[in-house]
């Protein structure tokens, strides 16, 4: 936030601007000396398998157009756990006696967080970095509803999504991020683009591109608002729960 304002008029009408009270947080700054190290702020995706392996924390020089800045700045200042097997889950899942993946909860570090005031200047620059802003078309999520019950079916039964994704706390795959915050994580204009062909944004992508039909995306969309208003009406906001 800029925190300079002016100070008045002097007497020959020449117009001061005072010196900031505090220096303020340069927010692109922050992200080069405490992000960059584990997330890409300038791209392109890794073409890799090994670059995928090696990837440390979510590519974010797309972040303005994927996420919604008021979500960054509560997250940044008191992050939680998206992904339950962290950013590669090839990294973190054991198969236990029974044959089941279980989570190496060890292997996993806590995100850092930022204060109020870093954590609106990281917010800021990273609503600036809209690198492929041409995948995404503004408008593109036309708001709408579904059951809950009937997102269930097209998530899990009609088209496997939940094999990978988490639908409530502790309820879904391991190997994806949780998509009951997804509403009020992402901006619904990017989670179209990204749903209909997640190898657009990232080629390695572990997200398969499934041929689902315009109407279906919209319906997902749908479905993660009604996850996340469920959330809310049974008290377990986001942050409650890693
Ligand atoms: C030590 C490595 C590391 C550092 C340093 C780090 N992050 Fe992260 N970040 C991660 C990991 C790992 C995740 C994935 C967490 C999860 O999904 O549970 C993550 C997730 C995020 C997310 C959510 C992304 C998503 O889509 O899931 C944002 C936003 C973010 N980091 C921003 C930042 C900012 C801003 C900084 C610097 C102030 C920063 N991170 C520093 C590793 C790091
Ligand atoms: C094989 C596992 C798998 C399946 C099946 C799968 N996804 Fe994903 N999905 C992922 C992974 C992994 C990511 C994270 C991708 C990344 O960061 O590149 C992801 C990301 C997403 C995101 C972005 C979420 C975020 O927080 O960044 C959405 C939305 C999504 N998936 C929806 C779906 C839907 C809808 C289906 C079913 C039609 C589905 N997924 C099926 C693995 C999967």
């Amino acid at each position: 936030m800029a925190r300079r304002h002016l100070t008045g008029l002097l007497a020959g009408g020449a117009l001061l601007l005072a010196v900031p009270a505090a220096a303020a947080v340069d927010g692109r700054a922050l992200l080069e000396e405490r992000c960059a190290s584990c997330h890409d702020l300038t791209g392109p995706a890794p073409t890799t398998v090994e670059g995928v392996w090696s990837r440390k924390g979510p590519d974010l020089f797309y972040a303005g157009l994927k996420y919604r800045r008021d979500w960054l700045v509560r997250w940044l200042q008191r992050p939680t756990r998206i992904r339950p097997a962290g950013v590669y889950y090839g990294n973190h899942l054991r198969v236990d006696a029974e044959g089941h993946d279980r989570v190496d909860e060890a292997s996993l570090v806590r995100h850092l967080a930022l204060t109020r005031e870093e954590a609106e200047a990281a917010a800021d620059a990273l609503m600036r970095l809209r690198a492929k802003s041409e995948l995404v078309r503004p408008g593109a999520y036309q708001p709408g509803r579904i059951s809950l019950s009937m997102g269930d079916l097209m998530f899990g039964k009609f088209k496997g999504c939940i094999a990978c994704h988490r639908i409530e706390p502790g309820y879904g795959g391991l190997s994806g991020p949780e998509v009951y915050t997804a509403w009020a994580r992402l901006n619904p204009d990017w989670v179209i683009s990204f749903m209909r062909n997640p190898q657009a944004w990232d080629p390695r992508s572990l997200m398969p591109r499934l041929p689902l039909k315009e109407r279906d995306l919209q319906r997902f969309v749908h479905y993660f608002k009604a996850l996340y208003e469920d959330l809310q009406q049974r008290g377990e906001e986001e942050g409650d729960h890693d």
